[in-house]
C-alpha cells in the first residue's frame, strides 16, 4: 500500500464500514514501523484495480489485525482468505506465534472468515464499538508454520 492508494482504498472503506476509517488513519499505519499494510490489485481490460487490502501489526510475538477489506466487486472469490493467510505467514517468517483480532458481533460474514481460518472467540469488548454499541469479539490463533485453506 502507498499513498498513491488511498482515494480507492477510501472509497473501499466507506462502503465497507458504519464509521469508516479516515485518511489521516491511513497514513498513520503507513508510518509505522510495524505496521503490514498490503494490497491486492487486480487488472482487467489492462486497468488496474485495488480489489483488497489488509493492516496488521507485528508486536513482541504477537500478530494484530487493525483492518481488512475486499472491494464489493472482488468479495466470494477467496480473496480475503488469501490476505488472512499472508499474514499467517509473513507472521510465521519472522518467529510471530499468535495472532489476534477484534470483530463486530453482528458481523457474521466476517466471523466466519475467521473461524475458517482457525481464529476462535476468547473474549469480548462491551460496546465496544460507539456507533452502534456493539460488543467486539476478541477471537486468537496460532500462527501456523504451513496454511492450506485449499
Ligand atoms: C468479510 C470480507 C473481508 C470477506 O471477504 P471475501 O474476499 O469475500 O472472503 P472470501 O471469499 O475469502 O471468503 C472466505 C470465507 O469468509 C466467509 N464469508 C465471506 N463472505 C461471506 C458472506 N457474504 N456470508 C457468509 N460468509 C461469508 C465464508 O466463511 C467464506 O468461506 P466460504 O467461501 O468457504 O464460505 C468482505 O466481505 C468485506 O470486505 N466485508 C466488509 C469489511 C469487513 O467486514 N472486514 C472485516 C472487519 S473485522
Amino acid at each position: 500500500m502507498t499513498k498513491e492508494d488511498l482515494p480507492e482504498i477510501l472509497a473501499i472503506e466507506a462502503a465497507s464500514f458504519p464509521t469508516p476509517w479516515t485518511e489521516g488513519m491511513f497514513l498513520d499505519e503507513l508510518r509505522t514501523a510495524h505496521a503490514q499494510c498490503l494490497v491486492i490489485k487486480i487488472e482487467i481490460d489492462g486497468k488496474i484495480w485495488i480489489a483488497a487490502y489488509i493492516i496488521f501489526w507485528l508486536v513482541a510475538d504477537e500478530v494484530h489485525l487493525h483492518n481488512l477489506a475486499v472491494k464489493n466487486e472482488f468479495r466470494r472469490q477467496g480473496l480475503a482468505c488469501s490476505m488472512m493467510k499472508l499474514m499467517n505467514d509473513i507472521g510465521a517468517q519472522v518467529g510471530m506465534t499468535r495472532q489476534t483480532l477484534e470483530v463486530r458481533e453482528l458481523n457474521h460474514q466476517a466471523i466466519s472468515l475467521y473461524r475458517k481460518c482457525g481464529f476462535v472467540v476468547k473474549g469480548k469488548r462491551p460496546r465496544y464499538y460507539t456507533d452502534t454499541n456493539e460488543d467486539a469479539l476478541v477471537m486468537w490463533a496460532e500462527i501456523q508454520q504451513e496454511r492450506n485453506h485449499g
